[in-house]
């Protein structure tokens, strides 16, 4: 059956590959709130920090599915501006939620591991007590609440640590700052996992189609790539390939020094234990989540473009 599909937040990192992976699925309006909408509807941008606004842009589409990629990602700049955040990350989502329970329509949405305060070393499964440590966590973990009260049919996927070839990342700024320095200091302390955007992706397609035939399988998922590394590993092991590859670098290996989250005091306080279990998300919808390494390579060998 093809799908009348609405996506929001087309342009961020995930917004982008679902842009590619939904594409079969039907057919699919893919709008961002600062550029132009569709040919034939170029004025519709869904700006998040206009609730009503985003809400009858579902009311005109009509959609089967709601795809919601949008969000308040810059987790400093949320300590300073949590009004904005909340309207995008929780009251926003809501109204979409409520809106999708009168069409009957399904939604999937987005959330993070930084629901939870990250402490202790076990992997958290979706039934972990959440305490945020910061406004984004916070108005994210509202954002899953309200959903959840709709009465929507939904899917949220938590997730972490998200990476795309596309706009800038992590590897990226490790490989410029090791191409430009002698020396790199990197956290230890905060172990996760990197997800690509294009597994998000996949697999919210694939999970799409599965809840249309079997309904029972609406609900919270984790959704991360299987694994975990620390900052530091990973920048390690950024490096490491790329040298590996012929990519000349400034910094040496023994260069690159670990340190602890409390020499790099930020705004927002980030969870040092972000392991999710992904048993959930595996059994659910019988898939293989593939190790974070080999989606970095990927990535890396299309950054690289070797
Ligand atoms: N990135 C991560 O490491 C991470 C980790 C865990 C969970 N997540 C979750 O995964 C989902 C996708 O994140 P992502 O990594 O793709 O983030 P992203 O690249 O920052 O994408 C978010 C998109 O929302 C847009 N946006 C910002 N303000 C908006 C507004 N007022 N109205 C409408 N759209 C607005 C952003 O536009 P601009 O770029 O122009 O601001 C961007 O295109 C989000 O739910 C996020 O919370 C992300």
């Amino acid at each position: 059956m093809s799908l009348n599909i609405l996506l929001l937040g087309k342009g961020g990192q995930v917004g982008w590959e679902l842009q590619r992976a939904l594409a079969p699925l039907g057919q699919l309006t893919a709008l961002d709130f600062n550029t132009p909408g569709p040919v034939q509807a170029p004025e519709l941008k869904a700006d998040f920090s206009q609730p009503e606004q985003v809400a009858a842009i579902v009311r005109a589409v009509r959609p089967d599915v709601i795809v919601n990629a949008a969000a308040h990602t810059a987790v400093d700049k949320a300590e300073s501006e949590p009004d904005l955040a909340r309207a995008i990350n929780a009251t926003t989502p809501g109204l979409i939620a409520r809106e999708a329970a009168d069409l009957g329509a399904l939604l999937v949405h987005y959330s993070t591991d930084y629901v939870f305060d990250g402490s202790g070393q076990a992997p958290r499964d979706e039934s972990a007590a959440t305490r945020p440590l910061s406004v984004y966590g916070q108005t994210k973990l509202e954002g899953e609440q309200l959903i959840q009260a709709s009465g929507a049919r939904h899917l949220i996927f938590r997730t972490s640590w998200v990476y795309a070839a596309r706009g800038g990342n992590f590897a990226k700024t490790m490989l410029r700052l090791a191409g430009e320095r002698d020396q790199l200091k990197v956290i230890n302390d905060q172990i996760g996992a990197p997800t690509g955007a294009d597994l998000l992706a996949d697999v919210t397609a694939h999970a799409i189609r599965a809840v249309g035939r079997q309904p029972d399988l609406l609900g919270l998922y984790h959704l991360v790539a299987a694994g975990e590394t620390s900052w530091y590993d990973y920048a390690r092991f950024v490096i490491e390939w790329a040298r590996a590859q012929g990519v000349v670098l400034k910094v040496a290996q023994e260069a690159v020094e670990a340190i602890p989250t409390s020499a790099y005091p930020t705004p927002a306080a980030r969870p040092l234990n972000s392991r999710l279990s992904t048993k959930k998300v595996q059994e659910a919808f019988g898939l293989t989540l593939p190790h974070w390494q080999v989606g970095a390579e990927r990535m890396l060998t299309e950054i690289l473009g070797v």
